[in-house]
């Protein structure tokens, strides 16, 4: 059937309009319904909607399930699997992150959400997943909706995960507070990401081996992404306490991503050295070149960092034009009974 209305907009959209005797079936994406189907998710996963074409050659396991009535599309689910955050993370457990999922505004409300999560379930089980993760915003026009088709669907219950905090960077570097920060004490030194040793690096890698820094807070977590002159860490007795490493965000083009702020444990108590690494970051990233195509930071802080969501909310929040929740959830998949 021809329509009168090019593919994607919203009139073509509305040319499905909900009937309950309509044949629904989910299946992968086909080439030929592309520009249909990527209004059934954000623009910025259209690029990786075109990988999840059945039969693309760097498909990489996405996967992309589409819910047709009588052949037409009226929902999408998206999902890839896990970036590698962790720099190494050796469980070899394959996880796979829900990007998203839509139904036609005129078949919401209808099961097709739940249609979808259910073969997403059914997809990711097939090859070989051993959970299914999400993160997302309550700014999502259909946050409620969303939360309960999760749970709805088995997953676990939603919750807070992380706080974002925007700021541009010649805005942050004016911050009253980063006048007064302490003075580095004289045992420590900083160093930029470029110039850490191979010591420094084969420190740190072993450390991270026996698990002596948590995986997630690794210095290399997303090193595609890292900006090694920007991130920053902290020597003392020859070893690397500290650092706060700096992202391309992949997402947010005109954003550095302000990654992982960690110092060691026994370190924390004395000296605020978390504040003096991270002013030593944002003077640096002010002061580099890739401002001008980078010109704003996002700040993220992980919402069981206690100390560090106080410095946050007393010092870089002032600083920020916006600052929002993330939430997560979850599936663990169990192999099905019949492998
Ligand atoms: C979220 C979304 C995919 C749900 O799809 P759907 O096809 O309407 O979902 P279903 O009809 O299968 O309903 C699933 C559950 O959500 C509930 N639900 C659906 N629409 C709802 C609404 N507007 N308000 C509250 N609950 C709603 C249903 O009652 C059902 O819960 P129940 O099993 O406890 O009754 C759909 O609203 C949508 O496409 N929104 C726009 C895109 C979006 O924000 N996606 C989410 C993040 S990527």
């Amino acid at each position: 059937m021809s329509l009168p209305f090019s593919s994607g907009t919203w009139e073509y959209l509305f040319a499905t309009p909900y009937s309950p005797s309509a044949s629904i079936t989910v299946d992968g994406l086909k080439a030929g319904e592309l520009p249909e189907v990527s209004s059934l998710t954000f623009k910025s996963s259209r690029e990786l909607l075109e990988k999840a074409i059945d039969g693309h050659q760097e498909n990489g396991d996405v996967l992309a399930l589409v819910a047709r009535a009588d052949g037409r599309p009226v929902g999408l689910v998206l999902a890839e699997p896990m970036p590698q955050r962790d720099g190494g993370n050796a469980t070899g457990q394959k996880r796979l992150l829900l990007r998203s999922v839509f139904s036609n505004l005129l078949w919401q409300h209808k099961g097709i959400g739940k249609l979808l999560m259910a073969s997403l379930e059914t997809g990711a089980r097939d090859l070989g997943y051993s959970s299914i993760q999400t993160e997302y915003t309550p700014k999502l026009e259909s946050f409620e909706a969303f939360e309960r088709l999760l749970v709805s669907a088995g997953w676990k219950s939603p919750r807070l995960f992380m706080e974002e905090s925007l700021f541009w960077i010649k805005d942050m570097v004016y911050g009253d507070w980063l006048k007064r920060v302490p003075q580095l004490p004289d045992e420590y030194e900083l160093v930029a990401f470029d110039r850490l040793t191979e010591a420094d690096r084969a420190g740190l890698q072993v450390r991270l081996n026996t698990g002596d820094i948590p995986h997630g807070l690794s210095p290399f977590a997303e090193e595609e992404h890292l900006v090694p002159e920007l991130s920053v860490g902290l020597r003392h007795d020859s070893k690397i306490v500290a650092w706060m490493s700096l992202l391309r965000s992949p997402v947010v083009h005109d954003a550095i991503c302000y990654r992982s702020l960690y110092v060691d444990p026994v370190l924390r108590m004395a000296n605020g050295l978390g504040p003096i690494l991270a002013a030593d970051a944002f003077r640096r990233h002010a002061a580099n070149p890739i401002a001008e195509e980078r010109p704003k930071g996002i700040f993220n802080t992980h919402h069981t960092a206690i100390k560090q969501m106080n410095f946050v909310r007393k010092r870089v929040l002032p600083c920020c034009y916006e600052t929002y929740a993330f939430r997560s959830s979850s599936l663990d998949l169990q192999p099905s009974s019949s492998s």
